[in-house]
């Protein structure tokens, strides 16, 4: 993946920018509440993910205006490509390649990022459902079906929910649980199986990018931790037999209480639980290292480099870090934001942009 250019209109505090980046390490620096973040979020965008920033549509578009579109000419799979997203009242609409427009979710897989900024600290000591963002964004981007896959889960999850609840009251809706039951399965064994492989094809990266970016030699581990079976039984069937096993409580509760819609990552660091154990910074480099390992991953699987946006990671690093970081970073196309430009002093940076109330100016 190679960006070439990036244009951002009415996009939040933005009102018009364009920036030509370099195939390296990009750096946009400027005070706090410049608009820095928010130009990596309208990158990140292209993914066809929503914002990490848990902001609705509507908070992205420049106050008093109607539409904000974000366009773009980059590189992927051997051929320069175009993408222009619009934000509007009726959400996120995309064309690639100047072809039909359609929902923004389209674009997942077509173009490649990964993202760390300070609210994915929170992937560590934060509700289960963040640890399941993220292996659901990262998988939506190398696995087409995998979205797919989600919508349908989520749709028959309703749909079973609905019928436990007039399991308590009508006799006949006990009819219908199979039917229910299986297509549920069917795509909960789907999403958990994924889920479950990505786990463990991901973790021994993620604990060697743990020491190389903590200088410590801790030990940090995660495994997937499934509410339907455990990874060596799991099955169609198993998932069956957990949901007969469940419908009791189930019809209780009156929603179902297994699947991946209740499922986590349990990180530990040097066996202990790290939501319980973790110290600020150790969850700052779990979470910098499990980035790494993202963008990594998804290059394995894809055969492309994702683009890595990294929001206010160096000024919490030393020095050594810090150019650890800059030499993995330089393996890929990057944009990372600063407050303070004089840490990079003496650094191999190749491309700056000053970023002041919402205007951008490269540096030359
Ligand atoms: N929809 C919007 N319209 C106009 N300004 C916005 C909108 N959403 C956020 N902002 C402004 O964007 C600024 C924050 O930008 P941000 O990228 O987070 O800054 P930073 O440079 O610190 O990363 C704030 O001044 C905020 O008021
Ligand atoms: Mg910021």
């Amino acid at each position: 993946m190679r960006i070439y250019r990036h244009e951002i209109s009415n996009y939040r505090n933005i009102g018009h920018a364009e920036l030509e980046f370099c195939d390296s390490v990009n750096v946009l620096f400027g005070m706090n509440g410049q608009g820095k973040t928010n130009i990596l979020e309208s990158i990140f965008l292209l993914s066809g993910a929503k914002s990490f920033r848990k902001s609705k549509d509507r908070d992205l578009i420049r106050n008093d205006e109607m539409v904000s579109i974000i366009k773009d000419e980059f590189e992927a799979f051997g051929r320069k490509q175009q993408i222009e997203l619009k934000i509007n009242d009726d959400g996120r609409r995309a064309s690639l390649n100047r072809g039909t427009q359609g929902p923004a979710s389209k674009l997942a897989g077509s173009f490649l990022c990964s993202v760390f900024s300070p609210e994915h600290l929170s992937l560590v000591k934060g509700a289960p459902e963040i640890r399941r963002t993220f292996m659901d964004t990262l998988l939506c981007q190398i696995s087409p079906g995998y979205l797919a896959s989600l919508k349908l889960y989520t749709r028959f999850l309703i749909q079973k929910n609905n019928l436990l609840k007039d399991m308590r009251s009508i006799a006949a809706a006990y009819d219908l649980i199979e039917v229910f039951d299986q297509q549920l399965a069917e795509e909960g064994y789907k999403i958990t199986k994924m889920r479950y492989d990505l786990c463990s094809e991901i973790v021994k990266d993620y604990s060697e990018y743990y020491r190389s970016v903590s200088s410590s030699d801790e030990e940090v581990d995660f495994k997937y931790v499934s509410t339907l079976a455990d990874s060596n039984e799991l099955s169609v069937e198993t998932v069956l037999k957990t949901y007969k096993e469940n419908q009791k409580e189930d019809v209780i509760r009156g929603y179902c209480g297994a699947g991946p819609h209740r499922d986590d990552i349990y990180m530990t660091i040097n066996g202990q639980d790290m939501r319980v154990y973790a110290s600020q910074g150790q969850q700052r480099s779990a979470v910098l290292a499990l980035k790494m390992t993202e963008a990594e991953y998804m290059e394995k699987k894809t055969g492309e480099k994702p683009i890595l946006l990294l929001d206010d990671v160096l000024s919490e690093l030393d020095s050594t870090r810090q150019d650890r970081l800059i030499e993995k970073l330089k393996g890929f196309q990057s944009v990372i934001t600063c407050c303070d430009p004089n840490i990079l002093k003496q650094k191999t940076i190749t491309k700056m942009f000053e970023v002041s109330k919402g205007e951008v100016s490269e540096c030359i």
